[in-house]
Formats: C-alpha cells, structure tokens, sequence
C-alpha cells in the first residue's frame, strides 16, 4: 500500500465520530481521501458546518483537511481500503462491557470489506477483544479469510479532552498489527500523523491491554490518594498540606483526591476486570480501587452535610450551588460526571440545587437539570457552594468571592482543594 499524499487509490473511512475519531478524521483528511461516517445525523450536519461540539477540533483544521467528506450513509465507505473504528465502548449498569456499538460498527465495514483491507480498531477494548469478538464478524459478514484476505490491527488513543498541550499529534501512537507487513503498513499510516513517533507493540492483544492498563494504573492512584484523604480527615490534618510535603520527594506520584467520572478512567478497568474473570482471574485491588472512587460523591455529600449541620443550616430547603458540572476540568463532557451523583444526593435531602458551569449548555442536560443550570450567580442566596471542578473560568473566584454569592452563615467545599485560602469550610 503507497501511503503517499499523491495516491489516489488510498481511502480512509473512520467510523464514530467523537472525540476520538473526529481529530483522527481530520488529520488523516490533511493528506488522504477521508470518509468521516457517523450514525449521528446530527453530528454530521454540524461537522458538514465545520461546527464541533466537542469542542476538539477549530474552523481553521476543518478547512485544512481539504480530502475529508463527512457521512451519514455507510455506503460512503465501500471504496474505503483501510476503516479505523473509533465508536463508544461503555459498560451496561452491572459495569460488564457493552458491545453493542463496536459489534454494530465491525458488521458495517464487514459488509464492506474487500481484499488486501485493513481494518483498525481504536476503540478502548480489553485484550483479545479486536480478534476473538470482532475478527469473526468481519469474516462473517465478508466471506473473507482473516490474514489471509483482509488484514486487522489495534492501535489505542491516548488523547485527553480539554488538554491543549496533548493531543494526537504529540502522544506517541501505540500500534499492533495482525501481521508483520500490516504492522509496517499501520506504522506507516499514522507516522504520517503523528510527530511524536509511533510504538509497535508484540501483537494485537499486547496493545489492547497496554491501554486499558493505562487508565486502570490511574484510576488506582487515584484511588490511593483517595483513601488517603479519607485517612487524613480522621487523623485531623489536611491531605493537601501532607501530599505538598510528601511531593518533595522526586519519584513521589501526583496524583489527587476527586471524584472520578468520564468513560474511560472509571469504565475501562471493567473491560480489563470482566476479562480477568473469563480467564479465571479476580483481580481484587483493581475492583477495590474502583469501588473506593465510586464511593466519593456520598462520601463527600455526607462530609458537607456534616459541616452544614455543624453550622446549624438545615438541609431540607438550603440553597447549594454546585460550581462545575462536566467529569473533568476545561472540556464541556457531562457523561457519566459523578457531580450530579452529589447534587442528586442534596436533592433526595430536599436541598434546592444550582449548577453553574460555563462550558455546559442546556441542551446537554435533562429537563429537570436544565433549570437547575444558572447563567448568572445571584448574591447572598446560597448556604452552601461546591467547587466540583477546576475549569480555567474558576480561578476568578477567591473564598471571599464565593462567600459573596451566600447567604451570612453558610458553608464552602472545595472538593479540587482549588482555593488557596486555608479558611475554607472542607476541603478532600
Ligand atoms: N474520549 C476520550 O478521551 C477517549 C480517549 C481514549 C480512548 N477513548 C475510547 O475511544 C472510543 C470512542 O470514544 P469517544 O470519546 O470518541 O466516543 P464518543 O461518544 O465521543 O464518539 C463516538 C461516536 O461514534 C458514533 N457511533 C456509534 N456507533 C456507531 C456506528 N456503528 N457507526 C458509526 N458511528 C457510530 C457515535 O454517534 C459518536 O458520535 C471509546 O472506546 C473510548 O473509550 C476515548
């Protein structure tokens, strides 16, 4: 396969177009011919206006990828010789893997699939997943033989939404292929992306699980760190104060007590979990860490009731203003944010609840949380603020001001340790 700029033969489709595969469409687009399809009719009536409501990718890079159309009609990809599937895989509400989209995606490009193809899966998935679930429906639906006919491989994203100093271009690119003159292909393919160099990893299955380790690694840590909190509270001192000291060490790890909420770092351990157990594994602390993180939005409702109570503000009717609302700071993604986990514990107390964050609009929310999303922070109205998360726009807002907006007696948690002032009411 000539990946040259010039070679008409070369056709790209990418299929799911979010976050992962919208900013992979687009850089593919500056040098191939790229199908950017998604079921979404929607998404690609906006992409088609160069609009991203992600928020990942500007008007400048859309006019750049000049090779790139968007689609909504999956026939679009049947000239395609190489598809990277980039489509949601979440876990159902009894946290084992939901299968569904990568499944629905894998029978579409096996539809079309047509000798010497390669397909790549960039989907987070838990090893083995790439060959011993989607490889047969690509062969079912193609009549083709795997490694033989048509060609697979894996290479996992690492982007990080929001992060304007990480992104595609400047993570180094894991690959795998299903063979050594695919892996080469694929290498090839993305270094003409990538300008932070490309890793080829053993096999398929050695990328997969060097993926979902990453974020299983992180979501530990933070559990850690977690738990140290909760131990510190006990003990009468502040985590923040002991995790500054301790930090002076050189190979001391970052990392911070929060809540964690997203669709990778809270989900992608279960893909790892739920194929511990098929092989017969029970991974203990990996759970352990999980439920520990899953624990913190009631673990912090109960610390701010408590404050609350101490100040003699009665729940039932308070005012809370929640400040932040997405899973994580500078990127407007709501899905699976663990924040309304703390405001829907105020609500059941009867509290009347306000979020505020600049980066969510109320087309995102349901209608009950759409009218609790303000624009505008009245004064002396709260008896309680949460800082949730530590957008950019926040840094403003000093506990003076905070305190502004609240009524005389009232209560400030700073779930981020955000606010520099010692004088604040909780902190984690
Ligand atoms: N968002 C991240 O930060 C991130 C980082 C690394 C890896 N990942 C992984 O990448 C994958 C995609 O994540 P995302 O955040 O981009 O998801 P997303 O929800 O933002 O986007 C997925 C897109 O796929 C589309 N889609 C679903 N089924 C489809 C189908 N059959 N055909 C075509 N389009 C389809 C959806 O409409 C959606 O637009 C997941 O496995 C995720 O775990 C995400």
């Amino acid at each position: 396969m000539n990946l040259s700029k010039n070679n008409n033969d070369l056709i790209i489709g990418i299929i799911g177009l979010g976050y992962v595969g919208l900013p992979l469409a687009i850089e593919f687009g500056k040098k191939f011919k790229t199908i950017g399809f998604d079921i979404k009719k929607e998404r690609i009536k906006n992409l088609s206006l160069s609009i991203d409501t992600t928020s990942e990718v500007n008007e400048v890079n859309f006019k750049k990828a000049k090779y790139l159309k968007f689609s909504n009609n999956s026939y679009d990809l049947i000239n395609c010789n190489i598809y990277i599937i980039t489509v949601p895989t979440p876990i159902y509400n009894n946290k084992k893997p939901d299968l569904r989209y990568i499944k629905k995606a894998s029978v579409i490009v096996g539809k079309f699939l047509k000798k010497n193809d390669i397909v790549i899966y960039e989907s987070t998935v838990y090893p083995g997943l790439t060959e011993e679930v989607c490889v047969p429906i690509l062969i079912n639906e193609s009549n083709l033989k795997y490694n033989k006919d048509f060609f697979c491989g894996y290479s996992p994203e690492r982007i990080n939404p929001g992060d304007k100093k990480y992104n595609l271009k400047n993570i180094i690119k894991v690959v795998a292929g299903s063979n050594k003159s695919t892996t080469i292909k694929i290498k090839n393919l993305y270094n003409s992306i990538i300008s932070a160099g490309i890793f080829v990893a053993k096999d398929i299955k050695t990328a997969e699980a060097a993926k979902v380790i990453e974020n299983t690694q992180r979501d530990i840590n933070i559990a850690l760190v977690n738990e140290i909190a909760l131990i510190c509270k006990k003990l009468g001192i502040k985590s923040k104060d002991v995790f500054e000291a301790a930090s002076t060490k050189w190979n001391f790890l970052n990392f911070k007590p929060g809540i964690v909420g997203g669709h990778c770092i809270g989900v992608d351990p279960y893909y790892l979990t739920h194929k511990a157990n098929l092989v017969g594994f029970n991974p203990k602390m990996i759970l352990s860490g999980r439920a520990l993180n899953d624990s913190m939005p009631k673990y912090i409702f109960r610390e701010i009731k408590k404050i609350m109570l101490k100040k003699n503000i009665i729940i039932k009717n308070s005012k809370v203003l929640i400040l932040g609302l997405t899973f994580k700071e500078n990127c407007n993604d709501v899905r699976n944010t663990k924040v309304f986990e703390i405001g829907n514990h105020f609500i059941k107390s009867g509290a009347k609840i306000n979020y505020y964050d600049p980066w969510v609009s109320k087309k995102d929310l349901n209608n009950l949380n759409k009218k609790r999303l303000i624009n505008i922070i009245p004064n002396n109205y709260y008896d309680c603020i949460i800082i949730a998360v530590s957008h950019n726009e926040f840094k403003k807002y000093s506990l003076k001001s905070l305190k502004k907006m609240c009524k005389k007696n009232n209560v400030i948690y700073d779930i981020k340790n955000f606010l520099k002032d010692n004088k604040v009411d909780g902190q984690l």
